[in-house]
């Protein structure tokens, strides 16, 4: 808990601390008007002024004392909650609970970090149990190979007006895109096998400049878990590739050079929203993609307790009215899109969240994962880092001009 695993990601300490720093600040101060409760610790946890590679180095709590405090903070907010007006005729923090949803995600969002830190530690410093998987469904004929072909026309992207969302989802807005194809489920391990094997990372033709310089300084040659004697690395476990799997802990240049190679390119994250929630037969956007109902069991892996993704396919109950699967959960999914703001932006609650990595070559990842928590995850959520990263639980799926 107290070291730091990889000079990417904050000791599991820090992000404890953080996630209670953070909950005072904005419940318990903001919304509650409350004093600090440790004003020493404002600098130590401010995400902004911390880069994470200088983490291991601040007088962050260890881990008794971080429990104490994340116990503190939390009766604070109950109490807080207790008095709070969450009516929709409340203040901009309270009213409809913006503030309280937001903080749930926050903490759900750290959780998923701490997952990464957690699969990219030493292997057997985290042995998980893990739930098991549902067996893929049958493939019909002519199978997972199939795309789902998205009709020309304007769409809403972006999240509606009520409830919680960011403010970098906001606000919805019409696009209009042009016809596409996009396969029905993510390139599975099997799938980048080949690329691999057709000498992927050794064909320059088949990455951007930016990409192949990476990969040449990195000396990278298979994703990111991967064995050179066919083998992936999966928290204790080191096991023969699963060929049915989503690849995962890809960069985007990697994503991007596999599309490349078969003539096709990564969705933008419009396209991506499109083919997950948009319904022809009706001509309305749903909340998810198999309807409005929230993300249950029979519907996604994203519950953050099967550590790892499920067969390509495996989820039936969760399909899109244009025929994908597994939009929701399993791997994050680069698309072509940098992270910028929608037309009409404007920062809420504060600034630094989105605002400051607009237009700063971030790649945007769309869909969620298997370390995602069903209740804050939403197919609007954007995601982003830059292209190089492969510590995301992320892989991707193929999208080419109809
Ligand atoms: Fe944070």
């Amino acid at each position: 808990m107290n070291r730091v695993h990889d000079a990417l990601m904050s000791p599991l300490v820090w992000d404890l601390g953080h996630i209670a720093a953070f909950e005072d600040l904005w419940l318990c101060q903001r919304a509650g008007g409350l004093a600090p409760l440790r004003p020493d610790l404002a600098d130590v946890y401010d995400a902004a002024e911390t880069p994470r590679a200088d983490r291991g180095d601040l007088p962050y709590l260890r881990l008794d004392d971080v429990r104490a405090f994340m116990d503190a903070v939390r009766e604070r907010a109950l109490g807080v909650l207790d008095a709070a007006d969450l009516s929709s005729g409340g203040d901009r923090l309270n009213g409809g609970g913006f503030v309280w949803e937001m903080l749930a995600q926050h903490e759900h969002q750290h959780n998923e970090t701490m997952l990464q830190t957690l699969a990219l530690a030493e292997r057997g410093v985290y042995a998980p149990a893990r739930r098991p998987q549902p067996a893929a469904a049958a493939a019909e004929p002519g199978g997972r190979d199939e795309t789902a072909l998205v009709e020309a026309g304007e769409f809403p992207l972006g999240a509606g007006a009520d409830g919680f969302a960011y403010d970098n989802e906001r606000p919805r807005h019409e696009v209009d895109l042009a016809a596409f194809e996009i396969d029905r489920t993510p390139v599975t391990n099997a799938d980048y096998r080949l690329f691999v094997e057709d000498g992927g990372y050794r064909r320059r033709g088949w990455w951007s400049a930016e990409g192949w310089a990476w990969k040449k300084g990195e000396g990278v040659e298979r994703p990111l878990f991967w064995t050179s004697d066919g083998r992936c690395r999966d928290f204790e476990r080191l096991e023969p590739l699963d060929p049915g799997l989503p690849v995962m802990h890809v960069s985007w240049y990697e994503a991007d050079a596999y599309a490349r190679s078969r003539g096709q390119r990564l969705p933008t994250e419009a396209e991506w929203e499109k083919a997950a929630c948009f319904d022809p037969s009706t001509g309305s956007k749903l909340r998810f993609p198999w309807g409005d109902d929230g993300p249950g069991a029979e519907h996604a892996n994203l519950d953050q307790l099967a550590f790892g993704p499920a067969p390509a396919g495996s989820y039936p109950a969760g399909q899109s009215p244009f025929g994908a699967l597994g939009m929701v959960g399993d791997a994050w999914e680069w698309t072509a899109s940098e992270f910028a703001g929608y037309p009409g932006f404007a920062a809420f609650p504060y600034r630094e969240y989105s605002e400051g990595s607009f237009d700063a070559g971030f790649k945007v990842l769309r869909g969620g994962s298997w370390a995602t928590r069903p209740d804050a995850f939403r197919p609007t959520f954007r995601n982003w880092d830059l292209p190089l990263r492969r510590q995301i639980h992320a892989g991707f799926r193929c999208a080419r001009d109809a």
